[in-house]
């Protein structure tokens, strides 16, 4: 199944993610994430993309776009993907399209998650990450049993630098601004499906998996 999850920062999509690669068994693949690497790995690209995203702009279309062709170039995207946090404007949607087109593999569906944007800055407000295995926790609505450290391998938790009250504002924004005319686009293309992302985890992982497989499949 080839999915687009689209939603505000904040709205779940990396927590979801991992419930929805793993009922389907396809690669979740985040353009966030993938920018994060290269910024641990101090590449030129990390470098040049966290002048955007540290301050809640956009990494340019054509630097996002390079990377996710790449990306689903990888044998463990030819049988189907999450795209998380790409596409997030009309141009990368585009060029997707045109890349899905051209190996005859159409997207499937696009999910979106609508939470509203209170819940949005507290959720990223208390968002922590372990420093060695990812994992992302929350202060108050998934905290772990010792403060400031992972459950899951003891690690460091860090805050991330687009968490800051500012730079959130900024990115909700931006994601007004250029992300949400996508999901006009993907409704007038019929692959829109919504749900409500308020709640416990595993009661949004159920509507979103509902909702996923409800959707035809396009091959
Ligand atoms: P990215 O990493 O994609 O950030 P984002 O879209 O802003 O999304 P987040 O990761 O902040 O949130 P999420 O929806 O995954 O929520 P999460 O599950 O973590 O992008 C970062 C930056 O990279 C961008 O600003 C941009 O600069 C650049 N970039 C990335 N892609 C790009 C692109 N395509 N084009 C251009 N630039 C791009 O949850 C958040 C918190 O809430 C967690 O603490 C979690 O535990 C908690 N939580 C989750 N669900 C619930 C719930 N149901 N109830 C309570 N708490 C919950």
């Amino acid at each position: 199944m080839r999915i687009v999850l689209v939603g505000a920062p904040g709205a779940g999509k990396g927590t979801q993610a991992k419930f929805i690669s793993k009922h389907f068994a396809i690669p979740s693949i985040s353009t966030g994430d993938m920018f994060r690497a290269h910024l641990a790995s101090e590449t030129k690209l990390g470098m040049a993309a966290k002048r955007f995203m540290d301050v809640g702009e956009l990494v340019p279309d054509e630097v996002t776009i390079d990377i996710v062709r790449d990306r689903l170039a990888q044998p463990d995207a030819a049988n189907g993907f999450l795209l998380d946090g790409f596409p997030r404007t009309v141009p990368q949607a585009e060029a997707l399209s045109k890349l899905l087109a051209e190996r005859g593999t159409p997207l499937d569906v696009v999910l979106e998650l609508q939470v509203d944007n209170d819940e949005v800055v507290s959720r990223l407000s208390g968002r922590r990450t372990c420093s060695t295995c990812g994992r992302v926790w929350h202060l108050d609505f998934d905290p772990p049993r010792e403060v400031g450290k992972c459950d899951v391998d003891g690690g460091e938790l860090f805050q991330r630098d687009d968490d800051l009250p500012e730079t959130i504002l900024r990115r909700l924004d931006v994601y007004a601004e250029q992300t949400e005319p996508l999901v006009a686009y993907y409704r007038d293309a019929c692959l829109l499906q919504s749900i409500a992302a308020h709640g416990a985890l595993e009661d949004i992982a159920e509507r979103a998996i509902e909702a996923l497989e409800a959707a035809p499949r396009r091959t």
